[in-house]
């Protein structure tokens, strides 16, 4: 872009140049006889001014076969006809931009056998017919930018073979064919617009094996094909700009290239291409500036060891996750400014202290602790002129520019997260339930909320068992070996909190006995698969049990003695009509932090509620 962006200037520079010769000198040039009227034509530098003459044709009587300039520009020629140039062998600059040119007939410019630069920019070029450059052998760059150009045929560059750069921007191209570019030996810059050609032509560009540069602007596909660039092992810089649909490189898109510099820029990608870059080792430059993206990976671009600048400018950047950059150990730009980022901790670089540029304005940036390190570090930082902001008022005194405040250091804290401590610590539940567990935490910056399994692991968002965006934990079919002790962990940049929550599920199938007297005893079990082994209910238990409720036999024993078949006889029915509701500890349970076994007291009262 920024080459572009020269080159740019370049050509413009070299269209102008005779007129800055002109006003430069101090006395009036010197007219030639043969110097044509409006023309100025200055014989002690060979150049020869007509801009703005008023032509509509390339004068009859040109000047000399000395000059070496001749500036056509901001005219009304509407044709060039053959050999009109011819006695101008020693012409070096030809400027013909700012016309009305239509259409260059064949050998248009026959003769100009010393002509290096070609400015044809701003006509209304349709086509270039094959052979219009015929002759220019030293022909080295071609402007045919800001025309009509609807394509380029095949062979149309023979006999140019010396051209290094053809600027082809702001045309409407809709085709460009297999053998457009051959015979371009020593072409090294090119750069197109085609806002109508669907697909990179890349049988076109197997034709300028030593191409440098490429810049692709508007083309109209929404993906990069495999071995789009194959044979451009010379590349160096490739731009990929306003390709409004692009949305993905496949995997092996640049293959076959050894980049310094990429530029995918204004297109749809939402994500970085990790894939497709990585094994471009010796970039240096990366802008994927102005696409949707919205988060950068941990640990993704360390393949590219040589990176020194990634802008990625008015994106929708949410997050940069803590070792983005790990081993970039050259970085030393990063412009994220213009996106939606809340912070930019330290961590997400190798290392902070290889940074020198950062972009970072723009962004609604939250003020705490993750951003002291911008602070410390702000007199060897560069912020390109534009410094981050607080998204609101640091203080009451309203303090946006942090790092202008001298107090920032004490001002930017944060708070280690604490959970609320609502969630009951014991749960029990049936087999088949659904079980909620929730976890909300506070503190500054916003805690995040994970859930770890007995076993340590963490829970996704998808699963039989799977953590909600609200930080509940969801367990739906609670199986017998789902119980155990799971662990509620909020954490953000301050600190930890954990809060341990243990479940425990009665399987009905798998025992025919409805006490499940032994695991009522056991629980809470640490480990599930305990739980579920403690499940074999010795049936001398119960008998023991009965015996002794027999032994104490009164009136009211009686009377207990019926409840218990009751009890027994309902506990049948509801396993065979699953009619048993969700097995919550009853609110008058006691709760106990450090979740030693709950009392007897505390299970047997359940075990009626239950029924
Ligand atoms: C050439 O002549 C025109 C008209 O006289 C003048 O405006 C311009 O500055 C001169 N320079 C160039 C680049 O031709
Ligand atoms: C190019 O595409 C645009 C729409 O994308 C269309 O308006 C225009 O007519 C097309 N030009 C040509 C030459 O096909
Ligand atoms: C860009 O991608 C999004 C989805 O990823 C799509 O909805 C949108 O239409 C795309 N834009 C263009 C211009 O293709
Ligand atoms: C790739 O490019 C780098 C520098 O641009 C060069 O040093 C290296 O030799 C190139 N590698 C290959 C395989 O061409
Ligand atoms: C980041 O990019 C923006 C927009 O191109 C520019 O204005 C700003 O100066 C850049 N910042 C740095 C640090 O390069
Ligand atoms: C979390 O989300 C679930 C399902 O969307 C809902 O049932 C539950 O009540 C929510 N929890 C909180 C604390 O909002
Ligand atoms: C938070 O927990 C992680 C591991 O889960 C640990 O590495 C880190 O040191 C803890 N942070 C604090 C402040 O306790």
């Amino acid at each position: 872009m920024q080459a572009a962006h020269h080159h740019r200037l370049r050509l413009g520079a070299f269209c102008m140049l005779a007129a800055g010769m002109a006003l430069r000198s101090e006395a009036p040039p010197p007219l030639s006889p043969s110097c044509p009227h409006s023309c100025v034509c200055d014989m002690t530098t060979w150049r020869v001014n007509c801009s703005y003459g008023g032509l509509s044709t390339v004068p009859e009587t040109l000047p000399s076969d000395t000059t070496t300039q001749l500036n056509l520009s901001h005219n009304a020629i509407r044709i060039l006809v053959p050999q009109r140039f011819r006695s101008l062998t020693r012409l070096i600059d030809l400027d013909l931009s700012d016309n009305l040119l239509a259409y260059i007939q064949v050998d248009a410019f026959l003769g100009l056998r010393s002509l290096v630069n070609l400015c044809l920019a701003r006509n209304l070029l349709k086509i270039l017919p094959v052979g219009a450059f015929s002759g220019l052998s030293e022909l080295q760059l071609l402007d045919v930018s800001s025309n009509e150009l609807l394509g380029f045929l095949d062979f149309t560059f023979r006999g140019v073979a010396r051209l290094r750069v053809i600027q082809a921007l702001q045309n409407d191209l809709v085709f460009i064919s297999r053998q457009a570019f051959a015979g371009l030996i020593s072409l090294r810059q090119l750069y197109l617009d085609a806002c109508n050609v669907t697909s990179v032509p890349t049988e076109a560009l197997t034709h300028v094996v030593g191409l440098t540069s490429l810049y692709l602007q508007r083309f109209d596909s929404s993906s990069l094909p495999g071995h789009a660039f194959i044979g451009l092992a010379r590349l160096k810089q490739l731009v990929v700009t306003d390709w409004p649909r692009l949305e993905a490189l496949s995997a092996n898109s640049l293959v076959g290239l050894n980049l310094t510099s990429l530029t995918i820029r204004k297109c749809n990608l939402s994500t970085v291409p990790y894939v497709p870059l990585h094994h471009l080792v010796y970039l240096v430059h990366l802008d994927l500036s102005y696409n949707p993206i919205t988060y950068i990976q941990a640990n993704q671009l360390g393949e590219l060891p040589r990176l020194q600048e990634l802008h990625l400018v008015g994106g929708r950047l949410l997050h940069i996750e803590l070792m983005a950059f790990a081993r970039l150990t050259h970085l030393n730009l990063l412009n994220v400014s213009g996106n939606l980022l809340s912070t930019l901790q330290e961590g997400v670089f190798h290392s902070a202290h290889a940074l020198q540029n950062l972009g970072l304005d723009a962004n609604p940036l939250s003020c705490d602790c993750r951003l002291l390190w911008l602070v410390r570090r702000r007199s060897s930082l560069s912020f390109g002129g534009h410094a981050p902001m607080c998204s609101s008022a640091l203080h009451s005194w309203g303090w946006r520019n942090f790092l202008e405040c001298a107090k920032a250091e004490a001002l930017l804290t944060c708070r280690p997260p604490r959970i609320k401590r609502h969630q009951l610590q014991q749960v029990r539940a049936d087999q088949g339930h659904t079980v909620l567990f929730y976890c909300s935490a506070e503190g500054d910056p916003a805690p995040s909320v994970t859930w770890l399994s007995p076993q340590r692991r963490a829970f996704g968002e998808v699963g039989r068992i799977r953590a909600l965006a609200n930080g509940s934990l969801e367990v739906r079919f609670a199986q017998p070996q789902d119980s155990g002790t799971y662990c509620c962990v909020a954490s953000n940049v301050a600190g930890n909190d954990t809060w341990p929550v243990t479940l425990h599920v009665r399987g009905f199938s798998s025992s025919p006995n409805p006490f499940h007297l032994k695991s009522w005893l056991a629980f809470p079990s640490t480990s599930p698969g305990d739980a579920s082994g403690s499940q074999e209910l010795p049936i001398d238990v119960k008998t023991v049990l009965i015996a002794a409720s027999i032994g104490l036999l009164s009136f009211f024993g009686s009377v207990s003695l019926c409840f218990i078949f009751m009890f027994l006889w309902y506990k049948g029915k509801g396993q065979r009509k699953h009619t048993a509701t969700i097995a919550y500890v009853p609110r008058s349970a006691v709760v106990r932090r450090d979740g030693s076994a709950g009392n007897y007291m505390d299970t047997s009262k359940f075990t009626m509620k239950l029924m």
